[in-house]
């Protein structure tokens, strides 16, 4: 891990995984580790916990890296933190490329509304757009040499891949130029190109949203599409940024059978895509002192003293230590099988902590423990 950190080659760390493995933890624990190494980080974070953030020194959702207070910057280097804020991306994102009176009429569509605050993939797609941004600045200004960001909370991990697209082939594809061919062509051509398989859709459509809606919808997509000039462009570019390799990814899991097959199926897709995977972050990896106790030892152990009310607490603690080690065999038998499907990925491991990781203490010992691991 500390190799991949120093490398100067390593200009973004993108953690993905499915929800609630550890991603936004990961991702603030290597930023700071590499911060206090030296090189100057700025951290994307998407959903922090409340404690984390104000530990982070992010008050405020306002979208702008912040200096992270408390980070020994001794080595020479920076940490800088931000909490994404979708629906502020995309109207920034609007702002940079309509004239005001355009961005005024896309602000004020009701369907830009819930959009921009909760279309499938929005989320996804805006934590790429900002990450393009960051990395954009990076190379003007030159305040961070690393950026690391945080993936959405999607069920899978593959969401942050595919999102971009399927947003962009919506706004950008067929979709749209048939929404748009009644607007923009008339007489014979209107007929020739609007056929009856639209007809039947736009009928459809019609009694699903009402006709209001659609021509909300309507005039938002010209107004988007003329300001953006291509959303699967924009998409295909990002992507392309994801491909150089310049770009490390991580996936991250706990060591349980439904992340790590999510990982696996990401560790393929990554490959399918030829971007470039650092490894795999085994997180909230159960150790113990006593490795040598097994299961029957500590069970038996428990069995002799039942009788023994003095002995109590020992009896309680050798039994919980035998739960403690048929968990950790799990956990090296599930890890193995992911070995052996994927040999040539590096694994670095991340000790279950004993309490939530919200401060910059938990947030170094999970960094020690990764690069260790
Ligand atoms: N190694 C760990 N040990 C203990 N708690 C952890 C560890 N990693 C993450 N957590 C906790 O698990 C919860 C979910 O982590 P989070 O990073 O928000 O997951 P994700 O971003 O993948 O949804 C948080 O409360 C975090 O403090
Ligand atoms: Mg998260």
């Amino acid at each position: 891990m500390d190799a991949l950190l120093a490398n100067r080659g390593t200009r973004i760390i993108v953690c993905c995984g499915s929800g609630g493995v550890g991603k936004t933890t990961t991702a603030a624990a290597l930023a700071l580790r590499a911060a206090e190494q030296g090189r100057r980080v700025c951290v994307m974070t998407i959903d922090p916990a409340r404690r984390l953030a104000q530990s982070m020194g992010l008050e405020h959702l306002d979208n702008v890296p912040r200096v992270v207070p408390d980070v020994d910057l001794t080595a020479g280097g920076l940490l800088e933190a931000m909490m994404l804020d979708m629906k502020r991306t995309f109207d920034e994102t609007v702002e940079t490329h309509a004239a005001p009176d355009q961005a005024r009429a896309i602000f004020a569509n009701p369907f830009y509304q819930s959009m921009s605050s909760s279309f499938t993939g929005t989320q996804e797609y805006m934590a790429m757009e900002k990450l393009g941004q960051l990395r954009a600045q990076a190379d003007v200004d030159g305040r961070w040499d690393l950026i690391i960001v945080d993936t959405p909370p999607s069920r899978s991990a593959l969401d942050f891949l595919d999102a971009p697209q399927r947003l962009g082939s919506f706004l950008d594809g067929r979709t749209i130029k048939l929404f748009l061919a009644p607007a923009r062509l008339g007489g014979r051509t209107y007929l020739r190109v609007f056929n009856a398989g639209v007809w039947a859709m736009s009928g459809i459509m019609n009694r699903v949203f009402g006709a209001q809606i659609l021509t909300n919808v309507q005039a938002l997509i010209a107004a988007l599409d003329t300001i953006f000039g291509g959303f699967r462009e924009r998409a295909e570019l990002t992507y392309a940024h994801l491909q150089a390799p310049e770009t490390r990814f991580l996936v991250v899991a706990t060591p349980e059978p439904d992340a790590l097959r999510e990982a696996a199926y990401f560790t393929q897709r990554l490959e399918q895509d030829q971007m470039a995977l650092a490894g795999l972050v085994l997180n909230r990896v159960h150790t113990t002192d006593a490795p040598n106790l097994t299961v029957k030892r500590s069970l038996m152990g428990a069995q002799n003293l039942a009788d023994l009310p003095e002995h109590g607490l020992t009896e309680r603690i050798l039994r919980v230590h035998a739960q403690l080690v048929q968990r950790i065999g799990q956990e090296t038998d599930l890890t193995h099988h992911f070995k052996a499907g994927f040999p040539h990925v590096p694994i670095a491991r991340a000790a279950a902590q004993a309490t939530d990781v919200h401060d910059l203490n938990g947030l170094r010992s999970l960094g020690t423990s990764l690069a260790a691991g």
